[in-house]
């Protein structure tokens, strides 16, 4: 891996930030019919037990990731790394970040999706100490996410 030279800073997003964070969760296919991005980012900012980190870099938003608790365990969702920065490190980097807010937070397991189409994400998070967990999960939209 070539590392990423200055570490970048990584934070809490913006409210002003939503349209480029939205661009870059397009650029890396994480955007999907069913779900909006952008309703999703404002519940994630809205309570103290969730957030969406960003990563800076020359300006742009380089990459980022939602972390959040449900008071049992904690959750991954949204990790992107723009293409042209990804292999450098970054992805590595915004795990770490989101499981340190979650240790703050104080769930002791952290958990993830990956989209049954998404394989390859497999091998970069086996590499971070992720390892498959033998469950269903199962799911039902408690508001008609089309209306
Ligand atoms: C997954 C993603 C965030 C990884 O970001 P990244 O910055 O490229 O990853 P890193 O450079 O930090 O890689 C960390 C380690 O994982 C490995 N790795 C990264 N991507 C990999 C891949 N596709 N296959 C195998 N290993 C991979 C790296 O080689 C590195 O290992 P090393 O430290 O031993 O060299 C990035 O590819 C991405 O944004 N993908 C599209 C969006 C996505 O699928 N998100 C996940 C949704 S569940």
């Amino acid at each position: 891996m070539t590392g990423i030279g200055t570490a970048p800073a990584i934070r809490p997003m913006r409210a002003a930030e939503c349209d480029a964070v939205i661009a870059l969760w397009h650029a890396c296919g994480l955007v999907v019919p069913w779900n909006d991005p952008a309703a999703d980012i404002a519940l994630a900012l809205s309570k103290p037990c969730s957030t969406v980190l960003v990563a800076e870099e020359e300006g742009g938003i380089a990459a980022s990731v939602m972390v959040g608790h449900d008071g049992h365990r904690g959750w991954l969702y949204y990790l992107a790394v723009a293409p042209m920065r990804q292999r450098r490190g970054l992805g590595r980097a915004m795990v770490s970040a989101a499981e340190a807010w979650l240790a703050e937070a104080g769930p002791p397991k952290v958990q993830l999706m990956v989209r049954a189409t998404n394989t390859m994400v497999l091998a970069f998070y086996e590499t971070l100490g992720y390892a498959p967990s033998p469950v269903t999960v199962m799911q039902k939209w408690l508001r008609d996410p089309s209306a």
